[in-house]
């Protein structure tokens, strides 16, 4: 299975923090934000991934992961120029992909609990033609929210509704296969201007194809400065409980 990190987006909800510092730059605890995601492709198993760079100080990503030596995982780049989706995003890895199932893991995402090796496997071995993981918050407006139906499976999503349908969210860990590279294709923007990886999600349900398990461990986004703030105390607890390894580091060139 590949990977992919998404490390695009103009990350406006915490100005001033990111006018001039990429998002994923920022510090969560004692690491840059990315590194979070790497680390949970890495614990996963996957040893090949593609980072989609894009904002601010694109550079200063690329200078800081490098070849992904340092993670144990072979690091490729692609640029995404503008804010124009999380689907749109993916879509740039069609050549990295290839054949493979892969996982895309959104940059601003941080989990903390269980490796999700059997997850991926569990897709990859599965019929099923995409997969993410749910959570439950309380403030399920913010992101894309599950819809289920009378026998507790998830018959759609809705992004940023109004009137959130359930308090369950599919977090920024998406599990496909190549054939969502012909979905991304037919899109359409959303009111946002953004192609909706709900919207590639939501294509796959009609036929049972989607796997959504709950997510076993503690979850939040970044993306607001509340949410990094949380992220930061994720990581601190998990470092007092004795679980969090120490950042890969290496000497300044
Ligand atoms: C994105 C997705 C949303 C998902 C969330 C998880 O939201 O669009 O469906 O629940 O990530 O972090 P965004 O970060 O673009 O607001």
């Amino acid at each position: 299975m590949k990977g992919i990190v998404l490390a695009g987006g103009t990350a406006t909800r915490l100005y001033p923090l990111t006018i001039v510092t990429n998002k994923h730059l920022l510090p969560i605890y004692d690491r840059p934000m990315i590194y979070y995601p790497i680390e949970t492709l890495a614990r996963m198993g996957i040893r090949e991934v593609m980072v989609i760079v894009g904002g601010k100080s694109v550079g200063d990503v690329v200078e800081l992961l490098g070849d992904g030596s340092a993670f144990g995982i072979d690091l490729t780049y692609r640029y995404q120029p503008g804010a124009l989706g999380i689907a749109h995003a993916i879509g740039l890895a069609r050549g990295f992909v290839g054949d493979d199932a892969f996982c895309c893991v959104l940059g601003d995402n941080i989990l903390r609990g269980p490796a999700l090796a059997d997850v991926a496997s569990a897709f990859e071995a599965g019929p099923f033609g995409a997969g993410t993981l749910l959570y439950r918050v309380s403030d399920p407006e913010r992101f894309g929210v599950a819809e289920l139906g009378p026998d507790g499976h998830v018959v759609g999503f809705e992004e940023k509704p109004e009137h959130p349908k359930s308090d369950l969210i599919p977090i920024g860990v998406y599990f496909l296969r190549p054939d969502a590279f012909d979905v991304i294709d037919h899109l359409l923007p959303s009111g946002r201007g953004e192609l909706e990886i709900t919207d590639v999600l939501n294509h796959y349900i009609p036929e049972r194809g989607l796997y959504s398990p709950v997510y076993d461990g503690h979850w939040t986004d970044a993306g607001t400065v509340p949410s990094l703030l949380r992220a930061a105390e994720l990581a601190a607890a998990d470092d007092a409980a004795g679980q969090l390894p120490p950042p890969v580091s290496r000497p300044v060139r």
